[in-house]
């Protein structure tokens, strides 16, 4: 086998002032269906995200909320669990780009670019808004459109004609802010020189690159639109555009940010240290021991930036292409370090005939409401994968087309094969598979095998669209051979036994190749799938295995119904206060998390639970959290137990009473002995949000050991 790929892979980081809405959540889907294909090939992949936390929109809004912008921004960090857990993004580390590492990176990289001459100062006029005490970026300044006349138009453009100027073209400007008529001041500003010939020659390069095949590397229209940014040319205006210019790189205080290095109250613009975070997030996922318990992986964080066969890709939108295709490779470029791979550029998804959704507000497909409803998160994974490509296109989210892809593709044609064959290997072969099928169905299994690669190929391009309408062709023929060969016909004489047996083993067989082929999108599926069939889902390459025996088979999946949908849709009350998205986010979901997949019983079985009486406990000398605590269950010896509830109860509270254990649990060394099992207590996912650690108590006349079934 050659070796592991080894991938570096980020979505964009989110904007750290308000709750996710689901545009964020098809990008996260559209990365993490890429991540965990590329998984099950066998490569190792480091998955990570961050919050964008600083610039001037969060500053303001922390300001209104009455918090430090830090608070604030933990606030919206601790939210955003509910929504990565419930839509099974498998994020390896998620970060802020306010963290130390962010800190230190960044001024690293503007300290090589200053050493490599690119950085240069320049005074330039802006407008002060004398009552905040502070330079206005242009969306805070407002006025009359100087060419229609329209009132309180924003200081970049006009939304009445659409015409573009400066914010100082504007008649009777104003500050957002304050209302009081802002002074135009000097500032001294950081420019990074993008004009300078080593970066318009390395971008231009970079950016029209092709591979081995001549292929450009950025998608087609990616790479092409960004051309025109490299001319000078004359616009239909009879203006001229420059080409290439510099980038301002500074702010002025106050401002949340991050100093920059030897020019006190100048701060590094948002966009310099955002993408710098997908850098801080990987290099602290690296100093917690990640890569190398995942992979076995011991190198530096910096070792493995610099290794020649790291590859590094961007998951964006395509409103940020500019910051990623020119300005981002060309930090990284001219601070001496690598480049990314390539860029991958989606388009926006609307909901419901191109609903527009704003950046701040979202639409009316709430994401916690979806999940609160029960909806299954997978059907979105699944939906959202059926119209995606490899093309920085719009897609719109339709009601009507999710269910009827729901239940009519997914559940209709692929999960029905698997509730169609099952009964009847159960019920009359013990469930237990044979390995010499039908020639029919031996043909068929082969050719569904036989798409394997060809279906890897879509995953790669993430032309996720073209794989789901391949892998349901397979489950139309999949579906043609159940009715031709009517295995509940079959079932009427024993005489068909070995046919019967031959067809349903065949379906098996089928169903599980097309799991393996839907498990990136599908992961809670394909983890049940492995439970039905005892057949690893999780590596591509054991398509070609056969599966031995079922367990009986439980429901896979229930399928979408209009009353759902409906209540997704019904309209909210739509506030957009921080706080009120904060404490949806903490409600919405039972307890604050998603309700973990389904499992059959057997799962449950291994759990050994028993009645444990605490003879003893004690506080841990050096640890705040844990009490050490003496348990019976009735094994003519006791066992010693640490348990996180030292904040919840006394020792001599709990000393005599009975608790819940998990009597089975692998013994495991802590930093104060050994904890021989687990006592059972509730807590709600965000301990900050809803505090309390609630230990279970059995009702009376429950004795030491008895076992909990
Ligand atoms: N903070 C910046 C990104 C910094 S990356 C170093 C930002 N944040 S954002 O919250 O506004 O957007 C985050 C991502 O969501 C972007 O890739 C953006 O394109 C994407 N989307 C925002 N609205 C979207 C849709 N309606 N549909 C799909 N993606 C959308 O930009
Ligand atoms: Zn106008």
């Amino acid at each position: 086998m050659s070796a592991p790929r080894q991938l570096f892979v980020t979505t964009a980081l989110p904007y750290a002032n308000g709750k996710f809405h689901v545009g964020h959540i098809m990008e996260y889907i559209q990365a993490d269906i890429w991540v965990r294909f590329q998984r099950m090939q066998g490569h190792h992949v480091n998955f990570v995200g961050a919050d964008d936390t600083h610039g001037a929109p969060i500053m303001i809004a922390a300001e209104k909320a009455g918090q430090t912008p830090q608070a604030f921004v933990s606030e919206i960090a601790a939210g955003r669990k509910p929504y990565l857990d419930g839509f099974h993004i498998s994020f390896d580390n998620w970060h802020s780009t306010d963290a130390p590492e962010n800190h230190e990176l960044a001024r690293q990289i503007y300290r090589n670019l200053k050493a490599n001459d690119l950085i240069e100062t320049r005074t330039i006029e802006q407008f002060f808004d004398p009552a905040k005490n502070m330079f206005l970026p242009d969306r805070y300044i407002k006025g009359e459109c100087p060419k229609c006349h329209a009132k309180d138009q924003y200081g970049d453009n006009c939304e009445v004609c659409g015409s573009v100027y400066a914010p100082t073209d504007l008649i009777k400007p104003y500050s957002a802010l304050s209302g009081v008529t802002p002074e135009l001041k000097h500032s001294e500003h950081f420019f990074f020189k993008l004009s300078d010939p080593r970066c318009v020659e390395f971008l231009e390069a970079w950016t029209q690159r092709v591979d081995t095949n001549g292929k450009l590397v950025l998608q087609a229209e990616v790479a092409n639109k960004i051309k025109e940014w490299f001319s000078v040319r004359t616009n239909a205006d009879g203006s001229t555009s420059e080409g290439l210019g510099d980038w301002d790189i500074s702010r002025d205080a106050p401002y949340f940010g991050i100093e920059i290095p030897d020019a006190p109250g100048k701060y590094f613009y948002v966009w310099l240290d955002a993408p710098v975070g997908y850098l801080a997030s990987l290099k602290n996922w690296f100093e917690k021991g990640g890569p190398k318990a995942q992979h076995g992986d011991i190198r530096s964080f910096e070792e493995y930036m610099a290794a020649a066969d790291t590859e590094q890709y961007h998951f964006i939108g395509k409103d940020i292409v500019t910051f990623h295709t020119l300005f981002w490779p060309a930090m990284l470029k001219f601070s001496g370090r690598k480049t990314p791979d390539n860029v991958f550029v989606h388009g926006f998804l609307t909901v419901n005939n191109g609903e527009k959704m704003s950046k701040s507000r979202g639409t009316g497909l709430d994401p916690l409401k979806y999940l609160s409803l029960g909806m299954n998160p997978e059907w979105l994974r699944y939906y959202l994968a059926a119209k995606l490509s490899a093309r920085n296109e719009d897609i719109d989210f339709n009601a009507d087309d999710f269910m009827a892809r729901v239940n009519s593709d997914l559940i209709g044609k692929y999960v029905n094969i698997a509730s169609r064959a099952a009964g009847f290997l159960t019920k009359r072969f013990g469930g237990q598979l044979i390995h010499t099928f039908d020639p029919q169905g031996a043909v068929m299994l082969h050719d569904i095998r036989a798409a394997a690669d060809g279906i890897a190929a879509l995953y790669e391009t993430r032309e996720f669209g073209k794989a789901t309408r391949e892998i349901m062709l397979l489950a139309d023929k999949v579906n043609a051979y159940v009715d031709q060969n009517k295995p509940w016909d079959l079932a009427k004489d024993t005489a068909n036994n070995e046919a019967l047996h031959q067809v349903c083993s065949v379906l098996i067989n089928t169903f599980a190749a097309l799991t393996r082929y839907l498990a990136p999108m599908l992961p809670a599926l394909a983890q049940a799938v492995e439970q039905f069939t005892g057949s690893n889902m999780r590596e591509w390459n054991l398509v070609h295995h056969d599966v031995q025996a079922i367990q009986p088979y439980q429901h896979l999946m229930q399928r979408v119904t209009p009353e759902q949908l409906e209540s997704l849709f019904e309209l909210a009350d739509q506030s957009e206060s921080s706080q009120a998205a904060i404490n949806s986010v903490a409600i919405e979901l039972p307890g604050g998390e998603a309700i973990a997949p389904t499992i059959g019983i057997d799962d449950f079985a291994k759990i050994d639970l028993r009645i444990a009486k605490i003879v003893n406990c004690e506080v841990v000398e050096g640890s705040t959290k844990l009490l050490r605590l003496t348990l019976d269950v009735g094994e003519g010896k006791t066992r010693n137990v640490f348990s996180g509830i030292a904040s919840a109860y006394k020792p001599e509270e709990l000393i005599g009473q009975l608790t819940v254990m998990v009597a089975n649990l692998a013994p495991r060394k802590m930093k104060f002995g050994v904890s021989e099992g687990m006592v059972l207590a509730a807590s709600h996912a965000d301990e900050k949000a809803q505090p309390g650690i609630h230990i279970l108590t059995p009702w009376p006349g429950a004795q030491p050991g008895m076992r909990i079934h």
